[in-house]
């Protein structure tokens, strides 16, 4: 038999009761705040999970944050496929979202059904993220109705930024604004469970917030929303090459890590390591 390496004691483990969609909207009912943070590996998905996380969402920021890439455009399903199960793997409560890949929904219905789908089948996610408003609500529900939870986000969605021309603000004008809470309301009507609002002013937010019954989880919306969503990155200060203003750091790890991983190369160099104890 393996070892499991689950990490909850032998005792807990039938007790821990899963985060699923049907909780969401009794969140919102009683007021109580969503938590979602982004992870991509087996073991930074176990803590999240031990510590009571509501949400490990696999993010397509895994191609900037772990792969190096200036967009989140060019990952793909197998790569979002793969970091998806690491992820479920870990995840015995919380909910697990897969981020829909840029050009994996797009395309067509019957390819959008079979992609996310295969986040569900394969990847042993709960749900997906889909990101775009009125110009998807087909394709969503349908993918809804095949029996595939789905999570809208609107606003700065980060696959359009070269249609927008970059990573600004959205919802300002009034046609945005327009097109964003209409875009909100559909997202609900077509079944989704929750609607995700990325950088937008924090009026907007609310309003679009209060206007659902399903819940809204927010990053860079202001404090309204019914949850809120960071990249694990950005709070544990291991993505250094800028930090957007909603971002709030909780450790600078990586600092901690150059550290480190210095005086392990100066102690190489100077033969301190290993020492005797360290040696067999
Ligand atoms: O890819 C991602 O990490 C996201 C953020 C909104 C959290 O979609």
């Amino acid at each position: 038999m393996s070892p499991d390496r689950s990490g909850y004691p032998e005792d807990k483990k039938t007790a821990v009761e899963k985060v699923t969609v049907r909780n969401f909207i009794k969140y919102k009912q009683r007021g109580e705040k969503i938590a979602v943070l982004t992870a991509y590996d087996f073991f930074t998905a176990r803590i999240l999970d031990q510590i009571g996380m509501d949400v490990i969402l696999i993010g397509d920021s895994v191609n900037m944050v772990l792969y190096g890439s200036p967009t989140t455009l060019s990952v793909t399903m197998d790569q979002m496929m793969y970091h998806t199960k690491a992820v479920s793997s870990a995840a015995k409560r919380a909910l697990v979202i897969a981020d829909m890949p840029f050009l994996s929904y797009q395309t067509g219905i019957p390819e959008a059904v079979t992609n996310s789908g295969r986040f569900l089948k394969e990847g042993g996610a709960g749900a997906v993220k889909i990101e775009g408003g009125l110009e998807l609500a087909d394709t969503i529900k349908r993918i809804i109705e095949m029996g595939i939870p789905v999570m809208g986000h609107i606003g700065l969605t980060p696959q359009s930024i070269h249609r927008f021309g970059g990573y600004r603000v959205r919802g300002k004008s009034e046609e945005e604004k327009k097109y964003l809470m209409e875009s909100a309301k559909v997202l609900e009507e077509v079944g989704c469970f929750s609607v995700l609002l990325e950088s937008m002013p924090k009026t907007l937010a609310q309003e679009i917030t209060e206007s659902l019954k399903v819940p809204t989880i927010g990053i860079g919306a202001g404090a309204a929303c019914d949850g809120q969503v960071l990249v694990i990155n950005d709070i544990l200060g291991l993505f250094e090459d800028f930090q957007p203003k909603f971002v709030r750091r909780y450790a600078h790890l990586g600092e901690e890590t150059r550290k480190a991983c210095k005086n392990f190369l100066d102690d190489v160099k100077s033969g301190k390591y290993p020492s005797n104890e360290e040696s067999y």
